[in-house]
């Protein structure tokens, strides 16, 4: 399988080989975004990202039996919902109904997919993860993969997939957040038992960190791009002026964070997060990983997501500064049909 994921920033694609239990990497890679509304609304939008998805599968030299695309997750609502209890083919039948109370939308316009997390002991009711994403999304990206000839067989939102390629590197964690940051937003999730229990994304990341960089400090873009991913919340360095700038967004977000912990303590009483996992590009910011165990008081870890993944060592060396941002396409690669 070949998982894509299209960010706003690259595409990245990681293709793997499964053998029983035994999972291999084939090949991966990543190639800058095109410039395009972030909203693709332009059809011609559609064909110059499948244009680069072309290029990019052919720099990785891969023939792919089959793809795996992701949606953004903050277009896709996900929301935990309690229902009285009942079989799975009542379930299926009353499920409209119930998504019909959480979801803006008119339930003609949206495709909705759920899955039973478990069962609330006090009010003897089933907790299910809801996701609702918009037909108009799912059809853009349907168009885009035929676009590029590949073969489309699944398709599901980012931090689904995210979630299988952490769960795939930590087999052993029971309960851990997983700290997404991309570079137009944020994600914070939470798996338990390797299930994905929470999640609620927010419209910041690296992105918006450059760009406050750039104007307190009147550097241009790539200028301010340069500096704060040399220094980020380093305070040794230039008088922690980089620091100053993008710590607020952190304090912001550990904040977030918090109100998450209290939440899933309070859901489940006695158990604990054992990590916080950071995924994505703005994972690598020098001081993220220390600012966050020491803010939460929970030990952080970069996502490497390609642990319990069989490669050729070279090829592995060459990956792990980048590790982080393959979280996502890893997780869609590993995704079985
Ligand atoms: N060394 C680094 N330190 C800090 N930030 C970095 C570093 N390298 C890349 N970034 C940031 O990571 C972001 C890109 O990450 P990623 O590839 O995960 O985003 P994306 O998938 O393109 O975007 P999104 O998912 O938000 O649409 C950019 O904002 C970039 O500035
Ligand atoms: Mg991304």
């Amino acid at each position: 399988m070949l998982g894509i994921d299209i960010g706003t920033t690259s595409i990245k694609a990681v293709s793997l080989s499964r053998n029983k239990n035994d999972v291999s990497l084939l090949a991966a890679g990543n190639i800058p975004a095109p410039r395009v509304n972030p909203d693709m609304v332009a059809h011609s939008d559609e064909q110059v990202i499948a244009n680069t998805i072309n290029q990019l599968v052919h720099d990785m030299k891969v023939n792919s039996a089959g793809v795996a695309v992701s949606l953004p997750s903050y277009k896709v609502i996900n929301q935990v919902i309690e229902i009285p209890e009942m079989n799975e083919k009542e379930i299926e039948q009353s499920i409209q109904w119930e998504a019909e109370q959480y979801i803006p939308l008119p339930l003609s316009k949206v495709k909705i997919d759920y899955s039973v997390i478990g069962r609330n002991e006090a009010t003897k009711k089933l907790k299910i993860i809801l996701v609702a994403a918009p037909l108009s999304l799912i059809e853009k990206y349907m168009r885009i993969i035929s676009l590029t000839g590949l073969n489309l067989l699944a398709i599901e939102t980012e931090i689904l997939a995210s979630v299988r390629s952490v769960v795939h590197s930590l087999p052993t964690l029971a309960n851990i957040m997983l700290l997404s940051v991309g570079a137009t937003n944020t994600e914070i999730a939470l798996i338990r038992n390797q299930l994905l229990i929470y999640t609620k994304s927010y419209p910041i990341g690296g992105n918006t960190l450059t760009r406050a960089v750039s104007e307190e400090l009147g550097f241009d873009y790539s200028q301010a791009e340069e500096y704060k991913n040399t220094y980020g919340l380093d305070e040794s360095k230039l008088e922690a002026k980089i620091n100053k700038i993008v710590a607020p967004f952190f304090t912001n977000l550990f904040s977030e964070i918090e109100k998450t912990i209290i939440y899933f303590k309070e859901e489940y009483l006695k158990e604990e997060i054992m990590t916080v996992v950071i995924s994505g590009g703005t994972a690598k910011l020098p001081g993220l990983m220390l600012a966050t165990t020491k803010n939460i008081g929970i030990n952080s870890q970069v996502s490497n997501p390609f642990i319990n993944i069989q490669a050729n060592e070279t090829v592995l060396n060459s990956l792990t500064a980048d590790a982080p941002i393959y979280t996502t396409s890893v997780g869609l690669a590993l995704k079985e049909i």
